[in-house]
């Protein structure tokens, strides 16, 4: 039970860990989260507001300003002659909330350990350098775009994207991928992940038969499982999925691929194997979904999408922003067949009321139709084959020593394999437990199988400069050395 003396020492302690410059506000602050925090069963009758002003060196108005304010937001009430008072707390709900067992779905419980935040300061994979981002021309863009759409850009936005925005992105797409698709076909998502959940519903009903590369990207994987799909791993060459061991498979619903960079291996797909994926979704009926995450990681002159060669129309492409600009804008977009447009985007409005924010979609737009996202694609696409070079230069020169690198195509991630084959199992799991206690998030190479793992790590450099990937290569060299020490002496 809190009483005024408490109280008055909470409230100053409140008010030296608070650093806001207007005494008003401050005020506020300190006592609004000393009210909220008051567990009395019965009603607590605070100081009145000449106390308070005398005592911390506050006008009287200011004190009776923000009692009122309190009052207004159903805080406290106040009674004329008589006080401020904070409403008594039961503490019954919080007891009855902590014996309640809830009962998740089954599904739920199995994603628990699927997305883990990854610290930024090692190889982190997937995550892109933000340090170079042209921080001002974005605020610039996002002040003339605020000032010149007004209060409106607020609203939700029921269409398949701003205009201006699928009009940029069917422009990047076909200058880069070759492909020459519309404006009218860009659906704008929040993410591939639900790009690839609209694919689940809109095209493939429960235990529909999906291919997928193997190993895999485990989002896709975990979530097309998670979606009651029927799962079929398919192996790699060096030209990408080998589709030749599906031939006798039947009832393929989908082949899930992403050709420009196969993750997590970085085999790139040949422009053969292409179309004999898409002979093969002819043949047999069947979509493609085609993940092109790292479409724009280099320039790739001669690479295609798969959806530029695909002239049946089976392709769904998506691409993402998050790899390229910046992850937490949560904006990607699919391409479509015309005729899917439609059905996408009422499912997409289905499940999320709205095409992503508005707000994030018209700047993107202006960002883009300025040029500063060309200019910045450019130097990034620079910076990132320079830190590829570098990752393969302190590669060779501390890991390779324990690992191997495989056929792969210059990517921002890279799956580097155990050279010693009796000891992997062994070794991954125990780097991976140990980097964990040191804060370190290591992303293992066997989660990516479904079945006869290779073990090892998908490394990611592309956030990480010249003398970090060097730190990071020295460390995790060490790491390595001292675990095979101590398995060794066991
Ligand atoms: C294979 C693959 N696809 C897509 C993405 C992008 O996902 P999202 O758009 O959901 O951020 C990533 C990001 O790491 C990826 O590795």
């Amino acid at each position: 039970m809190m009483n005024q003396k408490e109280f008055m020492e909470l409230l100053r302690h409140n008010l030296e860990k608070n650093n806001d410059a207007r005494l008003k506000v401050k005020f506020y602050q300190s006592l609004k989260s000393l009210v909220l925090s008051i567990q009395n069963t019965e009603d607590f009758k605070c100081p009145s507001s000449r106390f308070l002003s005398e005592s911390f060196g506050v006008s009287r108005d200011t004190v009776e300003k923000v009692y009122t304010q309190l009052e207004d937001e159903g805080i406290l009430y106040r009674i004329k002659g008589k006080g401020s008072f904070v409403y008594a707390k039961s503490g019954q709900y919080r007891q009855s909330a902590q014996n309640m067992q809830y009962d998740l779905a089954p599904e739920s419980q199995q994603l628990e350990d699927l997305f883990f935040d990854q610290n930024l300061n090692f190889f982190a994979d997937g995550i892109p350098e933000i340090r170079n981002f042209p921080f001002k021309k974005w605020y610039e863009t996002e002040k003339q775009v605020l000032y010149s759409v007004g209060l409106s850009i607020y609203m939700k936005d029921n269409s398949a994207g701003n205009e201006l925005l699928r009009e940029q992105i069917a422009q990047l797409v076909n200058l880069h991928r070759h492909t020459q698709v519309s404006p009218e076909q860009v659906l704008i998502v929040n993410s591939t992940q639900q790009a690839m959940y609209l694919c689940g519903r809109v095209l493939l009903p429960e235990n529909s038969q999906v291919i997928l590369e193997h190993p895999y990207y485990s989002n896709a994987y975990h979530l097309f499982k998670h979606m009651h799909m029927s799962l079929k791993c398919i192996g790699l060459d060096a030209e990408g999925l080998k589709i030749q061991d599906a031939e006798q498979l039947e009832n393929i619903r989908a082949v899930y691929v992403t050709p420009s960079c196969q993750y997590p291996s970085g085999i790139q797909m040949s422009e053969q194997r292409k179309r004999q994926i898409i002979e093969f979704a002819e043949k047999k009926n069947a979509y493609i979904i085609e993940d092109d995450y790292d479409a724009f990681m280099l320039k790739k002159e001669k690479n295609k999408a798969v959806f530029a060669s695909d002239h049946y129309q089976r392709t769904v492409y998506i691409g993402s922003f998050s790899k390229y600009l910046l992850p937490g804008l949560r904006l990607s977009y699919l391409i479509l067949p015309e005729r899917l447009v439609e059905p996408f985007k009422r499912y997409r409005n289905y499940i999320d009321g709205s095409a992503p924010s508005q707000h994030i979609q018209v700047q993107l737009a202006h960002f883009m139709k300025n040029g500063e996202y060309a200019v910045y694609l450019h130097k990034m696409q620079q910076i990132y084959l320079k830190r590829y070079q570098a990752f393969i230069h302190y590669f060779n020169q501390y890991l390779a020593f324990y690992c191997e690198l495989k056929e792969h195509h210059p990517s921002m991630q890279i799956a580097c394999y155990f050279k010693n084959l009796k000891l992997a199992e062994k070794l991954e799991n125990a780097l991976v437990k140990g980097a964990e206690l040191k804060g370190i998030a290591i992303t293992h190479l066997s989660q990516f199988y479904e079945n006869n793992p290779e073990y090892g790590f998908v490394l990611g450099f592309s956030a990480l400069n010249d003398t970090e990937i060097k730190a990071c290569m020295l460390e995790l060299t060490q790491m390595i050395s001292a675990e095979i020490k101590r398995v060794n002496t066991k």
